[in-house]
């Protein structure tokens, strides 16, 4: 069985005062509403990490949104792995379409992020997805392979069973386009065959895969249902608990 994850992204939103709220009213929905079997994770920024963690209960785990990839140093502004477990982090989205975008983040940079990620025991929330350009030339799957492949590839096939992967469309982020089931369903599946071209049919099922890009209350029931959609990772509907855990109350 594979694990489901719905995973909220805050981006760059919230106080820290805010965000203690949000946490709070999430992780007390959770704890009544949410089926036991549906891992609710709430991905903050750095900076509310440390007091949202106390207001967590253990239905909800804790997540950054990017890690530097060096162990420590001269890296100034940067937070190491290490820091991120050190206050009670376990899941780390790496390679947001954002970070690709805004801070040139390259697939051998996040193969390295990926790395020390799990070198402190924290789950990564991969991240992968084609431009609107790329579905139109009909290079989408292409493109998404050689990111996991180029990313995540090098691991054994014990460390990629630990990897949560994320198909985040960059057409349907922030944009309240989202895909349809039968297209984002088609790209998991094309995703799942590509983990299973490397590392065989029984590891490639057991490794959970989220959709992301405008996955709202509307329309998340019929994206769970697919096949090979395990969960989601969610932006703006995050932000507000009752939204954010409706999605989780869709399977
Ligand atoms: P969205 O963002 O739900 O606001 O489209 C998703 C994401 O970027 O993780």
């Amino acid at each position: 069985m594979r694990k489901k994850v719905i995973a909220g992204n805050w981006k760059m939103n919230k106080t820290v005062e805010e965000g203690l709220a949000l946490a709070t009213e999430v992780a007390n929905i959770t704890k009544d509403e949410v089926p036991s079997d549906v891992q609710v994770v709430i991905c903050v920024p750095y900076i509310a990490l440390a007091p949202v963690s106390k207001v967590l209960n253990s239905r909800v785990a804790l997540g950054a949104q990017n890690v530097h990839q060096k162990e420590s140093g001269a890296y100034t502004g940067e937070i190491s792995a290490t820091m991120l477990a050190s206050v009670g982090v376990s899941y780390v989205i790496i390679g947001h379409s954002e970070r690709r975008e805004y801070f040139g983040e390259t697939n051998a940079q996040l193969a390295e992020k990926v790395n020390i990620a799990m070198a402190q025991g924290l789950t990564p929330l991969f991240c992968c997805g084609e431009t609107l350009q790329q579905r139109e030339q009909g290079i989408h799957i292409d493109f998404v392979n050689s990111q996991l492949t180029e990313s995540l590839f090098h691991l054994s096939a014990e460390d990629i069973k630990k990897v949560v992967i994320a198909y985040e469309p960059i057409w349907a982020i922030g944009t309240g386009v989202t895909a349809s089931d039968e297209q984002a369903q088609e790209m998991h599946a094309k995703i799942r065959s590509h983990l299973a071209s490397k590392y065989g049919a029984a590891v490639a099922d057991e490794i959970s895969i989220l959709y992301g890009g405008s996955m709202k209350p509307d329309n998340a029931k019929g994206l769970l249902a697919c096949k090979d959609i395990d969960g989601g990772l969610i932006g703006g509907a995050s932000l507000k608990a009752r939204d954010f855990i409706s999605i989780a109350k869709s399977y």
